[in-house]
């Protein structure tokens, strides 16, 4: 971390773009903030509660903490790190912008357990009285901070 040069700040439409190429090589898969179904489900993207980190040497964006917001209650729908700069406290320290906040929750998968370790170790809890899955069938679970 002490070797990267970089910054940490809001979200802007202008990231857009290259949060979009990060979150398809990290998880492959985007969300689309403007489709109904999701607004209905997690609320309107929140930009106050996105953050990205910005590596100045390399004019790139290695990492977002992506949210959407209703009712005091806050959806994590993107928390990713280029893998060329994972396990460097990068995940925990986008993680600690939002934690102030009320009520935050995502999901993620069982099998994630690198990510489930960086949400207990934060205060997550699993609430696993639901019966989600994923399209290919692995468990989804719920983590919820209060
Ligand atoms: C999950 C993710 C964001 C973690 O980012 P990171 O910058 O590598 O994580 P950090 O260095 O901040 O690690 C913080 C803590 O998370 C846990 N953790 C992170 N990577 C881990 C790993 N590979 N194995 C076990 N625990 C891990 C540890 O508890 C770690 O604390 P420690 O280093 O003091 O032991 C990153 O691995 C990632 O982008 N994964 C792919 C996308 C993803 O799965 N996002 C979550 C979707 S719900």
């Amino acid at each position: 971390m002490e070797n990267i040069q970089y910054i940490i700040r809001n979200y802007k439409p202008t990231d857009k773009d290259m949060c979009e190429k990060l979150e398809m090589q990290v998880l492959k898969r985007v969300i689309d903030f403007n489709n109904i179904n999701f607004i209905k489900q997690h609320g309107y993207f929140n930009e106050k509660l996105s953050f990205i980190l910005y590596d100045i040497v390399k004019k790139y964006i290695f990492g977002c903490i992506l949210v959407s917001s209703q009712n005091n209650k806050n959806y994590v729908s993107s928390l990713c790190i280029d893998r060329d700069y994972h396990r460097l406290g990068f995940g925990k320290l986008l993680l600690n912008t939002i934690l102030d906040n009320d009520f935050i929750y995502l999901y993620v998968r069982e099998s994630n357990k690198s990510a489930i370790a960086l949400y207990e170790s934060n205060g997550f809890q699993q609430l696993n009285n639901n019966n989600l899955f994923y399209e290919d069938g692995e468990k989804k679970l719920y983590m919820v901070k209060k």
